[in-house]
C-alpha cells in the first residue's frame, strides 16, 4: 500500500466509500481492495489514449485490455466495486451526493486536470475524509496541489506531502 492508504487504515475507520481516479492496470486499486475495510470502491478512467507529457503516450489497445481487467474485479468484489469508464469531472458530477472517505487522484496529470480534479473532488469528501494522489513531484501536478491547500489556507499538519512515496495526501 502507498502512504495515504496507510494512514487511511490507521486514522478512518471502516466501511470506507472510496475513489480512485485513473486506474490503468487496477495494481492501486488492488493494493486498496487488499489493504483497507472498503465497503465501496468507484473506479474512474476513461481509458482513452491522450498525449502524455511525461512520457509515451498509453497506446489505446493496452488501454482497451487494461479496461477489461479491471472490469472484471466487478465479479471478484461484487457489490464493492464499481468501474466507471469516463473522466473523472463526468464522474464527479455523476457521484456528487455520495460523501466519500477517500479520494485517490492519479489521472491525467497536466496542470489543468490536476487543478480541476483536487477542486472537485474535494467538495465530494466529507468532513474527516481523506483527499490524496500520486506523483507529487512531478512540476504540475505539485504546482496544482500547492496552489489549492495555499487557496484554501490548509495548516501543515493536516497537509502531507511525502517525497519518497512521491504522494500527497489532506485529512480534511
Ligand atoms: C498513472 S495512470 C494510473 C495508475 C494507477 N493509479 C496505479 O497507480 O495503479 C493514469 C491513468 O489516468 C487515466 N486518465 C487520464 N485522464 C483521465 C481523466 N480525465 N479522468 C480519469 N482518469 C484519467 C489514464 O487513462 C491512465 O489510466
Amino acid at each position: 500500500m502507498r502512504m495515504p492508504d496507510i494512514y487511511v487504515g490507521k486514522n478512518l475507520g471502516k466501511e470506507l466509500i472510496c475513489a480512485e481516479i485513473g486506474v490503468l492496470h487496477g495494481d492501486h486499486a488492488l493494493a486498496m481492495l487488499k489493504g483497507l475495510p472498503i465497503k465501496k470502491l468507484y473506479l474512474i478512467d476513461p481509458y482513452i489514449t491522450y498525449p502524455i507529457y511525461c512520457g509515451e503516450p498509453y497506446p489505446q489497445g493496452t488501454l482497451d485490455e487494461d479496461y477489461i481487467k479491471v472490469k472484471s474485479l466487478e465479479q471478484e468484489y461484487a457489490g464493492v466495486v464499481e468501474v466507471l469508464r469516463m473522466p473523472s469531472l463526468e464522474a464527479a458530477e455523476l457521484l456528487k451526493e455520495i460523501p466519500f472517505d477517500y479520494v485517490y487522484i492519479d489521472g491525467n496529470h497536466e496542470h489543468p486536470h490536476v487543478d480541476n480534479d483536487v477542486k472537485v473532488w474535494w467538495d465530494l469528501v466529507k468532513k474527516g475524509g481523506v483527499l490524496s494522489g500520486h506523483d507529487i513531484l512531478l512540476n504540475d501536478v505539485y504546482t496544482a496541489v500547492n496552489d489549492f491547500v495555499q487557496m484554501l489556507k490548509l495548516s501543515t499538519d493536516i497537509f502531507i506531502f511525502s517525497v519518497d512515496s512521491e504522494n500527497w495526501l489532506i485529512h480534511k
